[in-house]
């Protein structure tokens, strides 16, 4: 048996008191909004797998497909003895960029936030990969990270397009922080959703069978189970808008009446206007571009630049300057 190690330094109640600041923050200025990662407790997280197997929602499977193609090319360029992968989630498309980057990968560090992926996908690799060691890190990697100290080369794989998900001065301090963890000869390994037609990218985010609004909806199950909220997911209409000029997706949640959201715990009542909506997610996509001259601005320079065969999604590979 290999050894995994899982070290937590999220606080056990982070997630109560997180949430409690971003509803008084966000619930109570005109726009409402509040940010995606309260989508992911474990139904939510279920509703995401679901997702990714959607005819609509191409970017899981287009990422594969590079991951798949790609991998033998990654694993030569970074020669990665350590890979720290943030938000791993199940690690399921990570297992390509591992078996490439075995023999010479010594040591898996994913971060999650979930300690239940964590426990799920460290059990399930160390079955396969006995000689790998685990080091897995319950931790929110918006928030700084101490890395365990394996050796390098150091690979850090940031996938999915969850980038897209923060905002762009969130973009800027994250890649920042992403670039202290990398000494030279590290690289950082990122998947992006690409800029293209608009209604290949709402049926991405509204799709026929419902399933993206059921995960949208979700967050409202959150704030009542978390928050004792009122909320009634009949009451809202699940939105997926295009904005063209700041070239990202916003899914939101309009109400179909007017209506208040009691917070009993928080002593807060959340009124709607009829129609008024919710901002819940922004899933910004991405040309080769930006993405290029956003690691340049955090100190790190794009080294390579692969995309799926139909140009949706994209892989850059990224050294530290
Ligand atoms: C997991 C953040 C990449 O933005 O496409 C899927 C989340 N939201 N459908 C994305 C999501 C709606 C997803 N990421």
């Amino acid at each position: 048996m290999s050894p995994f190690l899982i070290t937590r330094t999220l606080p056990e109640d982070a997630t109560g008191a997180d949430l409690r600041a971003d509803v008084l923050h966000g619930l109570t200025r005109t726009p409402k909004e509040l940010p995606p990662k309260w989508f992911y407790d474990a139904r939510g997280s279920e509703l995401f797998e679901e997702i990714t197997r959607l005819p609509e929602y191409y970017p899981t499977r287009a990422e594969r497909e590079i991951l798949l193609a790609r991998a033998g090319e990654i694993a030569a360029a970074t020669g990665a003895r350590t890979l720290v992968e943030l938000g791993s989630g199940s690690s399921e498309k990570t297992r390509h960029l591992i078996d490439a980057l075995l023999p010479g990968l010594e040591d898996y560090v994913p971060v999650d936030v979930s300690e239940s992926a964590l426990r799920g996908a460290a059990e399930s690799l160390e079955k396969d990969l006995p000689e790998l060691r685990i080091h897995a890190l319950v931790a929110d990697f918006t928030r700084g990270l101490a890395l365990p100290g394996t050796p390098g080369p150091r690979l850090v794989a940031f996938l999915g397009g969850t980038l897209g998900n923060l905002l762009p001065e969130e973009r800027a301090t994250f890649l920042r922080s992403v670039r202290t963890l990398l000494a030279p000869g590290d690289a950082l390994l990122m998947g992006t959703d690409l800029v293209k037609d608009e209604a290949t990218l709402v049926a991405a985010y509204d799709d026929a069978a419902g399933v993206t609004a059921a995960f949208n909806k979700n967050v409202l199950s959150v704030l009542a189970r978390e928050l004792g909220a009122d909320a009634d997911p009949d009451d809202f209409e699940h939105v997926a808008v295009w904005d063209p000029e700041r070239e990202w997706i916003e899914m939101r949640l309009r109400a179909r009446h007017a209506l208040t959201v009691k917070f009993p715990e928080l002593d807060l009542a959340v009124p709607f206007e009829a129609g008024e909506e919710l901002r819940t997610e922004v899933s910004a996509k991405f040309r080769r571009e930006r993405v290029r001259d956003e690691l340049a601005e955090a100190g790190m320079e794009l080294a390579h630049w692969w995309t799926d065969e139909q140009g949706r999604f994209a892989l850059s590979l990224a050294t530290a300057v």
